[in-house]
């Protein structure tokens, strides 16, 4: 086993989701300080239990991080209790659709581009100038295969996340020779409980399993990515 985090602060915002549970754990594993946003309190209370003896290195808070001010609060807080911040991966997200743009409620509208959009935004205006102070910072932003691939029924969610991954091109291009590295990663359909539920007749084994993402995931906030500046990587695997 590779222990690459040692010593390290990872904060994963959504830790406790779908995709979000599996990249918290696999930190633990290499090592890790983790520290997650989570807003169901048995959310928390099950990473926790599956962390095992390593869950007394997981910390929760409760927080909207599409909300600029609580993001930076919590910036704040991870770098006065811990001293640095070493990963920051956004799992925060979402998809909204299946109805045409001219069906579809403004509300909903607005949601999307909350949850895929401006969670990016948020988190990364509070925690990039700490990471270019540190001179050392890797940023992972949760995606979309369809960031690239616009289909029909899914105008607000494809925006959104075509919004997130300029948004991360952009900021990489900022940070160029800095030290910090800002990435995203695309998933196609991930092998969730929530998708299994949704889609009980699909072929669950074409699936990407969180635990191969978050792989993909780590090695992108590691030393070994230290190279890997800007970049969108599919993550769709036979799906
Ligand atoms: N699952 C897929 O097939 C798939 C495919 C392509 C892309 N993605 C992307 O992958 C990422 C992870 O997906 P997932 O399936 O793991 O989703 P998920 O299970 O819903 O996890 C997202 C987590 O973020 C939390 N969250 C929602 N709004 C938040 C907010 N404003 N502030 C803080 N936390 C918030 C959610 O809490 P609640 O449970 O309370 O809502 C949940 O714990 C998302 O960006 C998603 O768009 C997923």
């Amino acid at each position: 086993m590779t222990v690459r985090f040692s010593g390290k602060l990872a904060l994963i915002a959504g830790g406790t989701g779908g995709l979000g549970r599996a990249v918290s754990l696999a930190f633990l594993e290499e090592g890790a300080k983790v520290v997650v946003t989570y807003r169901k309190q048995e959310e928390l209370d099950a990473l926790e239990r599956e962390a095992g003896s390593k869950g007394s290195s997981i910390e929760g808070h409760r927080v909207d991080v599409t909300d600029e001010i609580a993001a930076r609060q919590l910036v704040d807080r991870v770098l006065a209790e811990h001293g640095r911040l070493d990963a920051l991966v956004n799992t925060v997200g979402g998809y909204a659709g299946g109805v045409n743009l001219w069906e579809l409620e403004t509300k909903v509208f607005e949601q999307q581009l909350a949850l895929n959009l401006r969670s990016g935004y948020a988190l990364s205006r509070a925690a990039i100038p700490v990471m270019l102070k540190q001179k050392y910072g890797a940023l992972v932003n949760v995606a979309s295969k369809a960031a690239l691939d616009h289909a029909a029924g899914a105008a607000a969610y494809a925006a959104s996340k075509a919004g997130a991954l300029a948004l991360m091109d952009s900021l990489a291009a900022e940070v160029k020779g800095t030290g910090v590295r800002v990435n995203s990663v695309l998933p196609s359909i991930i092998d969730t409980e929530a998708n299994r539920q949704a889609m009980p007749d699909a072929d669950f084994s074409k699936w990407p399993k969180p635990q191969e993402i978050a792989r993909v995931i780590l090695f992108l906030c590691s030393d070994d990515a230290r190279v890997i500046q800007g970049a969108a990587v599919p993550v769709y695997g036979d799906s």
